[in-house]
């Protein structure tokens, strides 16, 4: 099938099979690595992208399933110079160690953070119950998210007149 869809802005299109996964063709058709596989079976959250802005695990999701959508992977949320609020809030309390989890966490609180801007630690632990790290323990990526929501209201009040 020709798939055509939406990836971190850009429009792509190529050849692929219908039930090709979509973390396939994100790292190697497309070349965009920061898509991580881990468990391959729904379980662990790394392969998390978002997919018309909700996040899905894309080692579940087939090609099929991606006509006509938009795609954000890690690398279309922010930039080297221009990091997503959750990016440098992670770097800063050392919520990255061996950073296999990162892409997938930092999309899904990224997205949790658009739908609920000022949350409690318990909203955040429950929003980030299907990424599992097995280095960090948790806290730091919860101060990390704090720190983002903290970030992004500084943010949005200097946007109103
Ligand atoms: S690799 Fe997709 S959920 Fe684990
Ligand atoms: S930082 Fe290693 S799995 Fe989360």
């Amino acid at each position: 099938m020709i798939l055509r869809f939406t990836v971190n802005r850009k429009s792509v299109e190529l050849e692929t099979e219908p039930d090709c996964r979509v973390v396939d063709i994100l790292r190697e058709d497309l070349g965009l690595f920061g898509t991580k596989e881990g468990c391959g079976s729904g379980e662990c959250g790394a392969c998390t992208v978002l997919v018309d802005g909700e996040p899905r695990l894309s080692c579940l999701m087939l090609a099929a399933q991606l006509q006509g959508r938009e795609v954000t992977t890690i690398e279309g949320l922010g930039t080297a110079d221009s990091p997503h609020p959750i990016q440098s809030a992670m770097a800063l309390h050392g919520g990255v160690q061996c950073g296999f989890c990162t892409p997938g966490m930092a999309l899904t609180a990224a997205e949790f953070l658009t739908r609920q801007p000022a949350p409690d630690r318990l909203a955040i632990r429950e929003a980030l119950a299907g990424n599992f790290c097995r280095c960090t323990g948790y806290q730091k990526i919860v101060d990390a998210v704090q720190e983002a929501s903290l970030v992004m209201a500084g943010n949005d009040r200097k946007k109103k007149p």
